[in-house]
């Protein structure tokens, strides 16, 4: 799918179709104002004849439209004109892609950027239009033998603006949506793939072809031995109730200038969390395939970032192996000891990630990292607290968690905050060693945060918590990519006030000369 900016106005388009809005009830966008002038009255007539009424989610196609030089028009219902939201926007272009994906059309010019969203700029529009078009399309049917292909699916959406000056604003927001839509699509991708196929080593596999595609990458994947002599016991601990080899994956960006701290993404990486020998009920234990999507976001943020060449260091690490049931797995009361050197009583062997996490947060000390952010489908509690439709995001420095929780507002991939106080720490108490690995049914997510936060006191940190998030379970069942999206604006964020701290002070010293 191929997306390009325009402007020009509507009745003028040799395209395949046209497409624009319709307001409820019966009122024309000024893109279809336009195709009406043009024709004396042809959409005025479509509409009071009652064809269209506007009601968000309705399209009508109609072919040989008068007065256009396109073949096809797409008319799109937009809802009421006033206080348009992000979902309804999302809406809106979700029904107009599904449309012309059906059509025979397989190339459209699109005016519904012209629509006013509450709060939302052209470039958020634009962005948007991306990132929904590609999740329209979007299809994980590479296991199944018969592919439901459609004839002539969509293949090109021009995306129009206003005016000749806000060309390069909206190239500008259609990189950014194909690099986040890339991002997402691998991290759905990986996600989608069972556990049989999606193993460590094949998650490993796909981090070094990462490697090889973008030249400022460079990946190295760390096997057992290596883990050993790190001292990683906790890690190491998991990964023995299961045949396949445990694997650190660590990838370096180098997109930013050299002595530039890096920013550091960890993800959680259980390609199958049967719970061990903590085994979990059989209902829906499929979706544990789904334990490594922390993994596999890191992936998609890298890719993304990797796409844009963000001038910045990026840092993914990624511990992945296995949590089975088996001889050699890890016993409920068994101690093992952290390469922190803190020992740890597993009094739950389905509380896996906080164990394969906590030594991976140990290691990214030794690269001085600016800020750490975990991303792991850590606790079923995160879902019971905030249901599937933000992420949680605890953290010990405050400037980060509301970096974060901005990225997420503005780009449309939510979260919120839980607290993480003092007070939840006393949960944690073992009567044989350091630290247990659970801290009871209360506050769940929090007190997995808690455990993380022994591990993360050398450094900025945010642990983000996407059980709830990271996919859709039901008949649409499948990975989200979620947060990709978040995570890659807050890295455009960053590299964006870094470069206003640079220009700032470039005026400044200038200014004293
Ligand atoms: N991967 C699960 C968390 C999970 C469960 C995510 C269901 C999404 C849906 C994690 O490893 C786990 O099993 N956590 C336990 C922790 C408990 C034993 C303290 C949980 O949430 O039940
Ligand atoms: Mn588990
Ligand atoms: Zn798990």
């Amino acid at each position: 799918m191929e997306f390009s900016i325009k402007s020009g106005s509507p009745e003028k388009q040799r395209s395949a179709c046209v497409v624009v809005g319709v307001f409820e009830p019966r009122r024309l966008s000024p893109a279809a104002e336009a195709l009406d002038k043009a024709s004396d009255g042809f959409l005025s007539t479509v509409l009071r004849r009652g064809d269209m009424e506007g009601k968000l989610g309705k399209t009508l196609l109609i072919h040989n439209p008068q007065g256009a030089m396109a073949d096809r028009m797409l008319l799109v219902g937009c809802g009421r004109e006033r206080d348009i939201s992000d979902k309804q926007y999302r809406e809106i272009i979700g029904s107009a892609v599904t449309r012309l994906d059906e059509t025979g059309t397989m190339e459209a010019t699109c005016y519904l950027t012209e629509i006013n969203v509450k709060g939302r700029d052209l470039h958020w529009k634009v962005r948007q239009t991306v990132e929904c078009s590609r999740e329209i399309l979007y299809r994980a049917d590479s296991l199944k033998t018969k592919k439901d292909d459609i004839r002539r699916p969509l293949r090109k959406l021009i995306l129009t603006v206003p005016r000749r000056s806000d060309l390069a604003n909206g190239e500008r927001a259609v990189r950014e949506g194909e690099a986040i839509a890339e991002g997402v699509s691998l991290a759905k991708d990986l996600g989608n793939l069972p556990g049989n196929i999606c193993t460590p080593a094949y998650l490993a596999k796909q981090a070094v072809s990462q490697g090889k595609k973008y030249n400022k990458l460079n990946v190295e994947v760390l096997q057992q031995a290596q883990l050993e002599k790190l001292g990683m016991g906790a890690f190491l601990s998991v990964a023995k109730g299961s045949r396949e080899a445990p694997h650190l994956i660590v990838a370096e960006y180098k997109g930013g200038p050299a002595k530039q701290k890096p920013v550091v993404l960890v993800g959680k990486g259980i390609t199958f969390d049967a719970g061990g020998i903590s085994i979990k009920p059989a209902a829906a234990m499929d979706e544990m395939k789904y334990d490594m999507c922390g993994a596999a976001t890191v992936l998609g943020a890298l890719t993304a970032c990797c796409e844009l060449q963000l001038p910045i260091n990026l840092l993914a690490v990624i511990p992945t192996c296995e949590n089975l049931p088996d001889g050699a797995a890890n016993k409920p009361g068994d101690i093992v000891t952290s390469m922190s050197g803190q020992t740890i009583e597993i009094l739950n062997t389905d509380a896996e990630g906080r164990l394969i996490l906590c030594d991976a947060l140990t290691y990214v000390e030794r690269f001085s990292p600016d800020v750490v952010i975990d991303v792991a489908t850590l606790t079923g509690a995160c879902v019971i607290a905030l249901g599937r439709h933000a992420s949680g995001v605890l953290g010990n420095h405050h400037p980060l968690v509301h970096d974060l929780l901005s990225a997420g507002k503005s780009s449309g991939d939510r979260a919120w905050e839980l607290p993480l106080w003092d007070e939840y720490q006393d949960q944690l108490k073992s009567n044989f060693a350091d630290i247990p690995n659970i801290g009871g049914r209360e506050g769940g997510t929090i007190t997995a945060a808690c455990f993380l936060s022994r591990f993360t006191k050398k450094y900025h940190w945010a642990h983000m918590d996407i059980a709830g998030t990271a996919w859709v379970s039901g008949e649409k069942k499948g990975a989200t990519g979620r947060p990709v999206p978040l995570l890659t604006q807050y890295l455009i964020d960053r590299c964006e006030s870094q470069q206003q701290t640079r220009s700032s002070k470039g005026k400044a010293t200038r200014g004293k000369k």
